[in-house]
């Protein structure tokens, strides 16, 4: 018996000066009661008169050895601390982790400020499909098959009568469909046209905003859009307007800002004349508001659309419309 608490000893005790977690620590401890307990057990195989003594003799040795157990617990807790310290430590003179936060694309940045402007004035966001079929791309707005006014938009074909929009004045049509007057909405989106230089896209985006109701008159598109240039450029932008022609408009314009470079004097972005166009707009064509529903001898509208882009570079002195989609973070970092 007395061999065999030895020997528990002597091996508990040296696998114990061994232990470097408190994990380790607690296996040794379980396993050492085990043994103990086995050991114990043989106590009624001994004589009567040996049990007294031997009782006295096992509880001194477990009390020693649970004395020891804490001991050792409280050393290993602290090497585990230490530990845990120097591998938290933090080293103030190293140098940062640098973060580089994204930032809005130019175009997203003035789509948002015209959403912006023309919420204030009372407009609601329309967005219509990209995939047209050829009626609300063209016909609806008063441009049948083999008008000339297609010419002035090389058109991507899906199908025989699907296409990619060309522009967002079809949305015009599907907004007319479902409401009646006072109709005020802003649509953005995307529009595609074969065409590709400096300043054209086969892919871009328009800002398209339609007003019907009664009374609608050329002065209220005027004005709407005097203060879209002062609020998108600044207070002294001018606008004018110039007689044009679009199938789905009459009368129809053509829409120009004083230029935000020279002030109007003339310079090399204006191409001397002071004047750069910017969007086209009309009063909505009466065979418009007829394909629609709407009765144009009781309601009149107005409609004007603009490239994104071309506000965009005109607003951040972008030259090429390339340099808008060939996402080099150069240049997109100046957003910030
Ligand atoms: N949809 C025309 C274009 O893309 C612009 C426009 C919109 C003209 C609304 C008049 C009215 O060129």
């Amino acid at each position: 018996m007395k061999e065999k608490i030895r020997a528990l000893r002597e091996k508990t005790e040296t696998a114990m000066r061994e232990t470097e977690t408190g994990r380790a620590l607690y296996e040794l401890k379980t396993r050492f009661q085990a043994e103990l307990k086995s050991i114990m057990s043989g106590m009624k195989d001994l004589p009567k008169e040996e049990r007294p003594a031997f009782g006295k003799l096992i509880n001194e040795f477990k009390e020693d050895m649970e004395a020891q157990f804490e001991a050792r617990a409280a050393v290993v807790r602290q090497k585990e601390m230490e530990a845990k310290y120097a591998a938290e430590q933090i080293d103030v003179t190293m140098p940062g982790r640098q973060y580089r936060p994204g930032a809005l694309h130019p175009i997203t940045l003035v789509k948002n400020q015209l959403i912006d402007i023309f919420s204030g004035m009372g407009f609601k966001v329309f967005e219509g499909p990209e995939i047209e079929t050829d009626y609300y791309n063209f016909t609806a707005l008063n441009t049948p098959k083999d008008h000339p006014a297609r010419d002035m938009q090389d058109t991507f074909y899906l199908a025989e009568n699907l296409l990619l929009r060309t522009q967002t004045s079809a949305g015009q049509i599907r907004v007319m469909e479902e409401e009646k007057p006072p109709i005020k909405i802003l649509s953005p989106g995307r529009v595609f046209r074969s065409d590709d230089d400096a300043t054209h896209s086969p892919m871009f985006h328009q800002m398209e905003g339609l007003v019907v109701d009664r009374g609608i008159t050329l002065c209220d598109l005027q004005g709407m859009l005097a203060e879209f240039a002062r609020r998108m450029f600044d207070a002294s932008t001018k606008v004018r307007l110039r007689p044009s022609y679009f199938p789905f408009t009459e009368p129809s314009v053509e829409v120009d800002l004083s230029c935000s470079e020279c002030g109007g004097k003339g310079c090399r972005l204006c191409k001397g004349t002071g004047w750069i166009e910017v969007l086209g707009a009309g009063m909505v064509n009466r065979r418009v508001l007829e394909n629609c529903g709407v009765d144009p001898d009781e309601y009149t509208g107005f409609a004007f659309g603009m490239g994104i882009e071309r506000i965009a570079m005109l607003k951040y002195g972008i030259n090429n419309i390339r340099a808008l989609f060939e996402n080099d973070v150069r240049f997109l970092e100046q957003f910030r």
